[in-house]
């Protein structure tokens, strides 16, 4: 079976990262490659393009599809070890970082990785498959109090409290293996009157399982803060997020990195050690035309945000 994945805001991401052709770029989530073949139609051949996932499946289905060349490296890691993978290629710094943040839909249709409400498959949710902590380890194992406090914050789902205590009580009937499970689980817990704005009413358990499986926002954050000192003056980083906690760090990030000396004007010297490091480039996230969302509904929650070296 072949899956597609549309690449997201993908002109606004190649105009964003101002591409230059002999220049280093880093591609933090290859997925499917739909960004990193763009990027490389830009590209001489003096030029460099350092792909990174975290999923040995996206490593493979984009050499078969683009042998590795001069031009072209990839690394199946984490992106928050990018400076090793760089180091390993005796690169010290890049022009342009992209990261395309959140789960593929080649992930999203493989109902064997467990990432999808609409489809039964393990409860899995791993986007490294090497990875020892699944899904399914979360929901058995962890506390109630745990299971409240990721469900409300990464979820932001209102039904937390009950959603957790009807796991709980499942779970001591024997283990919650299987999607399909768990998903009747939250539909027990959430009234059918409450299921408000017609969405599923396990859209939210999901997400924020996937993103406690993957630690996602602890890995962005730490991510934003190291990427900086990578990049070349001029060099521009660029993240697609697709939730609003996804989009809060990245524009605080930003913020913090653009900040400058906060020390009153009537002190002598500066005394806050604060310099700026980057200008953010867009004043307000960028987000899909109406037929970009049309075409790719996933696209309809995207925000593009872009910040340059200084
Ligand atoms: C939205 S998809 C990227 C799609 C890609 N831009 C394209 O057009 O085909 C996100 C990808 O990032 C990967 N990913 C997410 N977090 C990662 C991390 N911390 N390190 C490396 N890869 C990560 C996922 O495995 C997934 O393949
Ligand atoms: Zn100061």
């Amino acid at each position: 079976m072949s899956f597609e994945h549309k690449a997201v805001l993908l002109n606004e991401a190649i105009k964003y990262l101002n591409i230059k052709e002999d220049g280093v770029y880093l591609d933090g989530t290859l997925g499917r490659g739909g960004h990193s073949f763009e990027i490389l139609k830009k590209l001489s051949e003096h030029g460099k393009l350092i792909a990174i996932d975290r999923d040995i499946e996206a490593i493979k289905a984009v050499r078969e599809k683009q042998p590795e060349n001069s031009s072209l490296i990839l690394e199946h890691a984490n992106f928050l070890d990018f400076d090793k993978v760089l180091n390993k290629h005796s690169i010290s710094k890049v022009d342009g970082m992209l990261f395309d943040l959140g789960v593929s839909s080649p992930q999203l249709d493989n109902a064997e990785r467990g990432f999808s409400y609409q489809k039964d498959g393990p409860l899995d949710m791993r986007m490294n498959q090497n990875q020892a902590l699944t899904a399914a380890d979360i929901v058995n194992n962890y506390s109630q109090k745990e299971l409240i406090k990721i469900i409300s914050d990464y979820g932001e789902e209102n039904w937390a409290v009950r959603i957790a205590e009807f796991i709980v009580e499942a779970r001591k009937k024997e283990e919650i293996e299987r999607t399909s499970e768990l998903v009747e689980i939250i539909k027990a817990a959430v009234p059918k009157g409450a299921r408000r704005g017609g969405g599923h009413p396990a859209r939210r358990t999901f997400q924020a399982l996937r993103i406690a499986t993957n630690d996602e926002l602890n890995q962005l954050q730490k991510l934003i803060k190291k990427s900086v000192s990578f990049l070349n003056k001029g060099g521009r980083i660029v993240i697609i997020s697709f939730h609003s906690l996804e989009d809060r760090i990245v524009k605080h990030s930003f913020r913090e990195l653009a900040k400058d000396c906060t020390c009153p004007p009537d002190f002598p010297i500066c005394v806050c050690d604060k310099v700026s490091h980057v200008k953010v480039i867009t004043r307000s996230p960028i987000e899909a035309k109406k037929n970009e969302v049309d075409s790719n509904p996933r696209a309809r929650s995207a925000k593009l945000r872009a910040a340059e070296k200084i």
